[in-house]
C-alpha cells in the first residue's frame, strides 16, 4: 500500500501516518483554492490593472497543469477497505449491538447463513503483492491462504518467499528481518536461511556443533514468480508442484504501453463467487445496466439523476477453453453505453481469460485501441477476499484507460455489494439460459482436493 508522504509516494506504511491519499488530495485542494483567493486579493490592492490579469493568468494556468498531471496522467490508485463497500445502510440501524465499523462486519459474517460452501483455497498460484511493493533488500510479511510468508527480494532482484516463523525458537522473520544477499536473516539470534532453498546457511558464533545444528534447520520455501506486475505464490493442499505457471504477458512491458492505475478492495465472501460472476450472464443487465455515475448500488442507480443519460448494454458466453489448458477459461462480453436511447458509445470486445482460481487477463479492444486489465483474487481469510486490478495501456490512451478503470471499479462495487451478504446455493435455481454458471462450477472444481481446507463455523464461534 502507498501513502502519500512529502508530496512523494511512499512504500513504508511504517514511516507514514494511515491516511487516505483522497484527504490528502482534497487538503491540498482547499490550501490551493485558499491561496488562489489570497493572491488575487493582494493582486487586487496593489497591482495595476494589466499586471493583475497576468499573474491571475500565470497561477491559474500553473495550478491547472498540476491538477491535469495529478488526476489525468499521474497514474489512479483506488483503495477500498472492508467497510467502504455494501454496509452505509447498516452502520444507521440500531439492530447493530455497535457502531464500530469492524465489529458490525463481523457480527454480520458471523450471522450470515453462508450455504454448503466448497473449500475456502483452492490450488494454484495467488498474488501476495504487486511487484512494486517489494523493494530489492526489502522484506515484507503477507497472511493469506491460513499461511504466513515473508517475501523479500534478494540483492540480485529476484523475489524469495520463506515462511515467516523462524525453526528456531519462532520468531517472525519478516518483522524486523534483514536481507543479506539472497538470505534472509533473523532478527532474534540471527540465523540466516537462504531464500531458493530454505535451509539454514549461517547460526552466529559458528562452532561444531552448531555446524551439526545448521545442517539439519531450515525453514518452508514457497514456489514463487513474478508475472504482470505481481508477485505469486503456488499453493496447493496436497503440496504437488506447480503444474503450469501464469505467463507473463510481454505487451505489458513492451515499447510504448504504460501502466495507468490500480484499484484494490477487499471483499467478504468465499474466492469462487468473484470468478463464478463471469459465468453469471443474467446477471449485466440488472446488476450493471445502470449508468456508472449512479454509483456501487443497483438500486440507488435506478433513481439517480443522471438515469437518462443512458444504459449500458452487455452480451456475454462463456467456456472452457482446453486449448490453452486445462486451467484456463475465457469469457467474451461485448459492451456499449447506449446514450438517450440513440448514440453507442464506449464500445468494447473484452476477452477475459481466467487463468487458474486467482488470476485474470481481461483483453479490451476498444474503438481506439487495445487495454489490458489484469485482476488478481487472494484469500486473505477464509471468507476475505482482496482483489487487485491493474490496467495497462498504449500511451496515448492513457486518459481513456484511467476512465476504464473507475468505471470498473464502480462496477465491481456493484458486485462486491451483493457478494458481501449472499448466501451460497450449492443447486441454483438456474434456467436454460444460465447453463454457463453450473458449466463453471464444474470447471473450477478442479482447484480443489482431498486435503483442501474446509470452511468451519466452529472457529469462528470461538473467536468471538
Ligand atoms: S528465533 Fe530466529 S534465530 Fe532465534
Ligand atoms: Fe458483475
Amino acid at each position: 500500500m502507498y501513502y502519500l508522504h512529502r508530496g512523494k509516494r511512499c512504500a513504508e506504511e511504517e514511516c507514514c501516518p494511515k491516511r487516505k491519499n483522497s484527504d490528502i488530495i482534497m487538503e491540498k485542494s482547499i490550501i490551493s483554492i485558499l491561496a488562489v483567493s489570497l493572491s488575487v486579493q493582494l493582486m487586487r490592492e496593489y497591482c495595476s490593472g494589466d499586471c493583475c490579469k497576468y499573474l491571475a493568468v500565470g497561477v491559474c494556468a500553473s495550478l491547472g497543469l498540476w491538477y491535469g498531471y495529478r488526476f489525468l496522467i499521474r497514474p489512479l490508485d483506488i483503495q477500498r477497505k472492508l467497510a467502504d463497500v455494501g454496509y452505509k445502510q447498516h452502520f444507521t440501524q440500531n439492530q447493530w449491538a455497535s457502531k464500530d465499523k469492524l465489529h458490525l462486519i463481523r457480527s454480520m459474517m458471523r450471522l450470515r447463513k453462508k450455504g454448503a460452501l466448497p473449500p475456502v483455497y483452492p490450488n494454484g498460484w495467488f498474488a501476495l503483492l504487486d511487484s512494486d511493493q517489494v523493494n530489492v533488500n526489502q522484506v515484507k510479511y503477507v497472511t493469506a491462504l491460513g499461511e504466513n510468508f515473508a517475501v523479500f527480494r534478494a540483492s540480485n532482484g529476484d523475489v524469495n518467499i520463506l515462511n515467516a516463523y523462524c525453526p528456531h525458537l519462532g520468531a517472525n522473520m519478516a518483522i524486523g528481518g534483514i536481507v543479506k544477499g539472497n538470505c534472509l536473516q533473523c532478527p532474534f539470534h540471527g540465523w540466516a536461511f537462504d531464500g531458493t532453498s530454505g535451509k539454514c546457511v549461517r547460526i552466529p558464533n559458528d562452532c561444531s556443533s552448531n555446524e551439526l545444528l545448521r545442517k539439519t534447520a531450515s525453514v518452508k520455501r514457497w514456489e514463487s514468480c513474478e508475472a504482470n506486475g505481481f508477485v505469486f505464490v503456488w499453493y496447493h493442499a496436497e503440496n504437488e508442484t506447480p503444474s503450469w505457471r501464469p505467463a507473463a504477458d510481454v505487451q505489458l512491458t513492451g515499447r510504448g504501453w504504460t501502466y495507468r492505475g490500480r484499484s484494490e478492495h477487499y471483499v467478504n465472501a468465499h474466492i469462487q463467487d468473484i470468478p463464478e460472476n463471469g459465468a453469471d450472464v443474467a446477471h449485466l443487465p440488472a446488476l450493471h445496466g445502470h449508468m456508472a455515475l449512479g454509483g456501487q448500488y443497483a438500486a440507488q442507480a435506478d433513481r439517480s439523476p443522471w438515469k437518462w443519460l443512458g444504459v449500458h448494454e452487455w452480451t456475454a458466453s462463456w467456456r472452457a477453453d482446453g486449448t490453452r489448458g486445462g486451467h484456463v477459461s475465457a469469457l467474451d462480453l461485448q459492451h456499449r453505453l447506449l446514450m438517450f436511447g440513440k448514440f453507442a458509445v464506449f464500445n468494447l470486445n473484452v476477452e477475459a481469460q481466467q487463468i487458474g482460481p486467482g488470476l485474470v487477463i481481461l483483453n479490451f479492444k476498444t474503438s481506439f485501441g487495445p487495454i489490458k486489465l489484469i485482476q488478481v483474487v487472494t484469500p486473505v481469510e477464509p471468507l476475505i477476499q482482496k482483489v487487485v486490478h491493474r490496467i495497462y495501456c498504449p500511451t496515448y490512451l492513457s486518459l481513456y484507460a484511467t476512465i476504464v478503470l473507475f468505471m470498473e471499479a464502480v462496477m465491481f462495487e456493484r458486485d462486491v455489494v451483493i457478494w458481501n451478504h449472499k448466501s451460497y446455493v450449492e443447486k441454483p435455481l438456474a434456467s436454460k439460459q444460465e447453463a454457463t454458471l453450473l458449466a463453471h462450477r464444474k470447471w473450477y472444481k478442479q482447484f480443489y482436493s482431498a486435503n483442501s481446507k474446509q470452511f468451519s463455523n466452529r472457529k469462528e464461534t470461538i473467536d468471538w
